[in-house]
């Protein structure tokens, strides 16, 4: 069948702030809990920089997926000899317009980026919102609007004030729902004439650790204490989101990879099944507004005893539940009976090959999961995130031929195609994650570049920031010209 897409397909990049921005301490902004984390590598974790009353410095990891402990009584502080990417990132905050007009170059009919808390609310309690934070991202979607992008906005990345942490242990209080309340209801104001699409909260099932979610002991029961918590934001704010803007769209993102069972064992695949309701227990619930049956046992698993609910918590995920569901995929991975259950992503495929980070390209995959989420949540889907970290070498002239990334992308998006022309999924759209090179979330490295457009700079922040589109660029931009067909053979592959 030939790759066409609808017209009204929406195509472009997603962003997250403190990846992108920079200006950590301009107009007015708060500090959050990703400005205390260090760069690091693959083989060197990133970690938080705190001390102790007693003057001992500490430095838990901050990988969201592993869960830390963090001392109750440990504060957050910059060290000298430390680097911390978030707070000049790339840099977007002082070049927002180049930035805008190069995506706009590209034909993007949509840009995903998110608001960053503490430009809004520094403390994330303030009575009145920060104006200055507000004209930034003012700013922002007007220039975005004059390209005609449609902004979709994430609510809340993987992120939470600094002040919030330290004040409430984080999610696992129910005071931040109303914190987030607050946060939402301005952005509702300001921008819901222009903003159609909104994000309550990112890869949401993937967040553990101190830094998105301020929890200090982020195993079991405080965990899923938070992540309820999380549950009944996400629902209020759909609820005055759709009340305050009616036609608004809301989802929230999910990291969903490809989990396969390691074998045809069946302890292998009832295994998978298992792991794979890790994932389901957040889009089920949120996607269709009650906790299922088998939460029950995820909670034994998990050494939950109560999670403690208000009692009209169970009416608010039935009325706040979520107009489409979106989720980022990068990679396969595989599960076998006996994995611990910390590991529920699984390891990497050994079918396939990986990237220089090691995560396996499979683009069937993504077809598989794309038709796994509508057959069970029977809303649309918005693919948010996709693309392939990878080392670019400029040449001598100073471009970059990425024709690993244009076929990763290329055979990426031909499996989208198939899911949505084949099997008729109903798919909104599909924004590459990091269109211009960023800051990477895992390892906190510059080295680990998606980008269409490449950035100068290495991974202690050196380098000009100069932006230059990289032979991706060009190619992307033929195939949002040309609505997918030059996706079809007849059209020159790398
Ligand atoms: C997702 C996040 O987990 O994957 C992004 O939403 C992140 O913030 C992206 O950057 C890619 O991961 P990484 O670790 O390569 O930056």
């Amino acid at each position: 069948m030939p790759y066409q897409l609808p017209a009204n397909f929406l195509w472009g990049g997603a962003t997250a702030d403190f990846q992108f921005e920079g200006g950590f301490n301009e107009g007015g902004r708060g500090l959050l809990s990703h400005d205390f984390e260090t760069d690091g590598s693959l083989k060197i974790p990133r970690h938080h920089t705190m001390t102790l009353p007693n003057g001992e410095i500490i430095k838990p990891k901050s990988s969201f997926f592993l869960a830390e402990k963090v001392p109750e009584n440990a504060q957050p502080i910059f060290l000298e000899d430390e680097y911390y990417p978030s707070h000049k990132a790339v840099d977007f905050y002082h070049r927002y317009k180049e930035d805008i007009a190069l995506m706009a170059g590209m034909g993007f009919n949509v840009f995903r980026f998110s608001i960053c808390w503490t430009r809004i609310f520094p403390t994330g309690e303030e009575e009145k919102p920060n104006e200055e934070g507000l004209a930034f991202y003012d700013n922002v979607i007007s220039e975005m609007l004059k390209y005609g992008m449609e902004p979709l906005i994430t609510i809340c990345h993987d992120e939470l004030p600094m002040a919030l942490a330290l004040k409430y242990d984080g999610w696992s209080s129910r005071h931040v729902i109303n914190a987030y309340l607050k946060y939402c209801k301005v952005l509702f104001e300001r921008f819901g004439d222009r903003c159609r699409y909104w994000l309550t909260f990112n890869e949401i099932n993937a967040v553990r650790g101190f830094g998105p979610t301020g929890v200090r002991n982020p195993d079991g029961q405080d965990r899923y204490q938070a992540v309820h918590h999380m549950f009944v934001a996400s629902a209020k704010a759909v609820k005055l989101g759709h009340e305050m803007m009616p036609g608004s769209q809301f989802g929230a993102m999910y990291a969903m990879s490809e989990l396969y069972p390691a074998s045809s064992k069946p302890e292998d695949v009832f295994h998978r099944l298992q792991a794979r309701r890790e994932n389901w227990y957040f889009i089920d619930t949120m996607g269709r507004g009650y906790y299922h049956p088998y939460v029950k046992e995820i909670w034994r698993k998990h050494g939950v005893k109560n999670i403690k609910m208000d009692s009209d918590d169970q009416i608010l995920l039935k009325e706040g539940q979520l107009d489409f569901i979106s989720f980022s995929y990068y990679r396969s991975n595989v599960t076998q009976a006996g994995d611990p259950w910390f590991n529920v992503g699984g390891s990497p495929n050994p079918n396939l090959e990986t990237t220089p980070w090691g995560w396996s390209v499979d683009p069937l995959g993504l077809r598989h999961v794309m038709n796994e989420i509508y057959d069970r949540i029977q809303k649309p889907i918005f693919i948010v995130e996709n693309g392939m970290g990878a080392i670019d070498e400029p040449d001598q002239n100073g471009n970059v031929q990425d024709d690993y990334r244009i076929k990763y992308l290329r055979d990426h998006l031909r499996a989208m195609a198939d899911a949505i022309l084949i099997d008729g999924v109903d798919c909104l759209g599909y924004t590459m994650w990091g269109p211009i090179d960023l800051v990477s979330l895992s390892t906190g490295e510059m080295k680990k570049r998606y980008g269409f457009i490449y950035v100068d700079m290495d991974d202690k922040g050196k380098g000009s920031l100069d932006r230059t589109p990289k032979k991706s660029y060009y190619w992307m931009k033929k195939v949002i010209e040309t609505k997918g067909a030059y996706l079809n053979d007849d059209y020159p592959t790398p």
